[in-house]
């Protein structure tokens, strides 16, 4: 590990930062800190992406991202690279999606710091947010090491990001941050720059701590809305209500049971558990175990779907999306169950999802609006809760035989 030198920056003379990977993380991120008067040079490689944005657009569904972009392009803090620019800071927030045999891809990580390394100068701080396996952050450090002998006071950090999508800028500020650096004064740096944007508290700690801390997070989430999916395929062999169960259960002063669904989605809680998982696979039981859930939810889920199909019926899957009210289809479980019930079924199954305009690749089913799917008849199998659904006036429901996977109708009800 490189032995760390002491260079006393002081807190809020950050000017000019680099942020690799213009997507919901580096965005939004290159545009708060241009509002807080700090130089950006935003880096991404796909020229499509750096189009837009030069243009004062955003390909991201994050609504105030866009003024903020446009006042720092027109203020000159904010410019679009297709590689990096020297700057006092580096944020690392590539995508990490998993590869081959569920093992962590960290190629965009590494190419990442391929080209970032000629940029660098002595003292600069080096902070990767994309979510990593445990022991990336010093991958990182030794790759640099090795491109750059000549650099022995780089700081180089981890900080995990925690934003929920459709309110990214809030939660970059209101949210509690980790930062956790290779040395201490990696970790003192890392903490002096979120503190530039962060109201937040922000916790130091080491760096493979830190990537622990982000992954537990989201494995946390899957192994408990697993226990919840498992609840609910327990109720329904007894013919239970699982709401009614989990919200009676949740009434104990120590329980807090998660809302069940059609399985769990998004790039991160589907994902990250499997980068745990991966790390220690003889250690890791009960992750491996959620993601066997999630899966045999899924298929439940379908299996009831098809069966009303093969007794004739025509489905109208409610949402595509992973989660209510955002149309982000990534690793979605409503998206996979709509696709393979309409590859069973040809002619038996339309989609509705209003936050999109065409099917998507992979559909074999028709997308149309929810007044269409209405005019006729059709069972309702809800996969995704956005608002739109759970407004549904009782007439539309009437007569119809309804597998609400969200529990949208049943709120509904308890509402009424
Ligand atoms: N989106 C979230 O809500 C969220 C939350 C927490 C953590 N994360 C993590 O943050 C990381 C980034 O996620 P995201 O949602 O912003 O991804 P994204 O796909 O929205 O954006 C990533 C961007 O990086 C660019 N890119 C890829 N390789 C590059 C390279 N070598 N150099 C420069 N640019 C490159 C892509 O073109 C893309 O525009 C991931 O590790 C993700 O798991 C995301």
């Amino acid at each position: 590990m490189r032995k760390p030198r002491i260079h006393g920056k002081l807190a809020g003379m950050v000017q000019c930062v680099t942020v690799i990977g213009l997507g919901y993380v580096g965005l939004p991120t290159a545009a708060l800190l241009a509002s807080r008067g700090i130089r950006v040079h935003g880096v991404d490689t796909s020229a499509a992406v750096r189009a837009t944005l030069a243009a004062g657009r955003i390909h991201i569904a994050e609504a105030d991202v866009e003024a903020l972009l446009e006042r720092a392009l027109r203020a000159g803090l904010f410019t679009v690279h297709a590689a990096p620019q020297p700057a006092e800071v580096f944020v690392i927030a590539v995508p990490t999606p998993l590869g081959e045999g569920r093992a962590p891809m960290l190629d965009h990580v590494m190419d990442a710091t391929r080209a970032l390394a000629p940029a660098l100068k002595s003292g600069d701080l080096v902070l990767l947010e994309s979510t990593s396996p445990i022991g990336t952050t010093a991958e990182i450090a030794a790759l640099l090491l090795e491109l750059r002998p000549e650099l022995d006071d780089l700081a180089i950090a981890y900080g995990p990001e925690r934003v929920l999508p459709g309110r990214i800028l809030t939660e970059l500020v209101e949210n509690d941050r980790v930062a956790g650096g290779l040395t201490p004064e990696a970790t003192r740096r890392a903490i002096e720059f979120y503190r530039l944007f962060v109201r937040g508290a922000v916790h130091g700690t080491d760096a493979a701590t830190a990537e622990m801390v982000k992954l537990s997070e989201n494995a946390f989430r899957d192994v408990n809305i697993a226990f919840a999916n498992e609840l609910s395929l327990i109720a329904g062999q007894h013919d239970l209500d699982v709401w009614r169960v989990i919200e009676l259960a949740n009434r104990h002063p120590r329980v807090n049971i998660l809302k069940p669904g059609p399985g769990v989605g998004g790039h991160c809680i589907a994902v990250d558990p499997w980068f745990l998982a991966h790390g220690a696979p003889e250690a890791a039981r009960l992750i491996p175990a959620a993601r066997a859930v999630d899966e045999a939810k899924r298929q439940s889920v379908l299996e009831q779907a098809s069966a009303l199909c093969t007794a004739g019926e025509r489905v109208i899957c409610l949402g595509l999306a992973f989660k209510g009210d955002v149309d982000d289809l990534r690793e979605s479980p409503a998206l996979a169950i709509a696709s393979e019930l309409a590859r069973r079924h040809p002619g038996r199954v339309v989609a509705v999802e209003p936050h999109l305009d065409a099917a998507p690749a992979g559909l074999e089913a028709p997308l149309v609006s929810l007044d269409a799917a209405l005019e006729r008849p059709g069972a309702l199998l809800v996969l995704t809760d956005h608002s739109v659904f759970a407004r549904l006036p009782p007439s539309a429901l009437a007569g119809r035989r309804i597998i609400d996977t969200r529990g949208i109708f049943r709120r509904q009800e308890e509402t009424a």
